[in-house]
């Protein structure tokens, strides 16, 4: 059965995942804990394989179209962002891989993407014995053939968690060391070579700045960071490795205790190679001053600032003024960025209509470069000119 499998991901690469087909192939499904946006791939059952196989299209009387080569219009973000060494990705999910417009904007403006939930821990290992990468390396192999880098997203987090994990609630320390370095082993393992950077640990702080008591601070005290990253850097060497967190942009309480953190880890020799701000803003309550402090203040101590779930979500009523003045907050965003070392520029989606804003915050939507219709935002207006400086 591993051997059909293998098989129909070959096909699916060799087709370019540029058929709608293929999205329709592999069947997303929510889990208890995440929401309808949400891809979680199957456990792959003895009867999902089936289906998968029974659903694959009669390859040998439709042998694949060789590959176009990649054209990248010089005019696009891509294109620019290029230019400035820039990494401007977007936050992507497979089930929209059907939609044509959908793949020719990720291609044609983007040169990186992250997996909006499809490399959550929920979503690759349904059961304790059963990893699942199908869904994933949908994603992974289009970033390789057309030349774009991966942000892995995420390894070590509180939400999305496997029932396996989260029903059980008597692990002790021993054992769930040994569930958080198999599963980084596995992970990571699997992409090796492939993956940018990864987001080792995710939202492990409070907002005053403590730890959060999540099933892994509680049960392996503060040791899982270390831990972590020292394994996912045995794992894979290459890949840079960050602390991503929200609400740490700005010189705060909790941008202290992750300051505090990855300064402490750097001393003590732990591979660190940044931290990652979420950057989920309000559009129209940006403090680019404190902004630009932080970054400066993590950026002296010789770690990589990266921004990796930008939204700057509007509320309601959206006018074309508020669209303009998120604009002009792009634009400034993406111009400290180049002031500083800020090279990884990622946005939480492409169209505003796969936004998660607004199912999460209400009232508010609006938040990407472009719109419901693919069309250019104002957004993405002041993100080139900023690149065009
Ligand atoms: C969100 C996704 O966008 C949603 O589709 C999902 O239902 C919940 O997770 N911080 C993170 C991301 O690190 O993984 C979250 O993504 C948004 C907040």
């Amino acid at each position: 059965m591993k051997k059909i499998i293998a098989l129909f991901v070959l096909i699916v690469l060799l087709a370019g995942c540029t058929s709608p087909k293929i999205s329709e192939d592999i069947t997303p499904s929510a889990s208890s804990e995440v929401d309808s946006n949400t891809v979680v791939v199957e456990e792959t059952t003895e009867d999902n394989e089936a289906a998968f196989v029974a659903e694959t299209p009669v390859v040998s009387e439709n042998p694949p179209e060789p590959k176009e080569s990649l054209v990248i219009d010089p005019n696009s973000l891509r294109a620019l962002a290029e230019e400035k060494s820039m990494l401007v990705g977007a936050a992507v999910t497979i089930n929209h891989f059907g939609v044509v417009t959908y793949l020719d904007t990720l291609k044609n403006e983007f040169n990186a993407l992250t997996l909006e939930n499809g490399m959550k821990w929920a979503s690759v290992n349904p059961s304790r014995t059963n990893f699942v990468f199908a869904g994933s390396d949908i994603a992974v192999n289009f970033a390789i053939e057309n030349e774009m880098q991966v942000r892995g997203h995420t390894l070590v987090w509180h939400q999305q968690l496997p029932l396996w994990l989260t029903d059980k609630k008597d692990w002790t320390k021993e054992e769930l060391t040994e569930v958080l370095i198999n599963y980084i082993d596995n992970m990571v393992g699997h992409y090796k070579g492939k993956i940018h950077s990864w987001d080792v640990l995710n939202e492990i702080f409070n907002e005053d700045g403590t730890f959060r008591e999540s099933m892994w601070y509680k049960t392996m005290g503060d040791e899982f960071i270390a831990l972590a990253l020292k394994k996912a850097h045995e794992v894979d060497p290459e890949a840079k490795l960050i602390i991503n967190d929200y609400s740490v942009e700005t010189i705060n309480a909790k941008s202290d205790g992750l300051y505090n953190l990855v300064k402490k880890l750097k001393e003590e020799g732990v591979p660190i190679d940044g931290v990652g701000f979420q950057s989920h803003f309000i559009s129209g309550q940006m403090d680019f001053d404190s902004f630009t402090q932080n970054v400066e203040r993590f950026e002296a101590l010789g770690l990589e600032v990266q921004l990796t779930e930008i939204d700057l979500r509007i509320e309601a009523p959206i006018t074309e003024d508020k669209l303009i003045v998120q604009g002009e907050e792009y634009k400034r965003l993406m111009q400290i960025a180049l002031e500083h070392n800020i090279r990884v520029f990622i946005v939480w989606g492409i169209s505003d209509v796969h936004s998660w804003v607004p199912s999460y915050f209400a009232g508010f939507s609006s938040p990407l470069l472009f719109d419901g219709k693919y069309e250019k935002k104002p957004a993405y207006d002041g993100v080139i000119e900023a690149l065009k400086e």
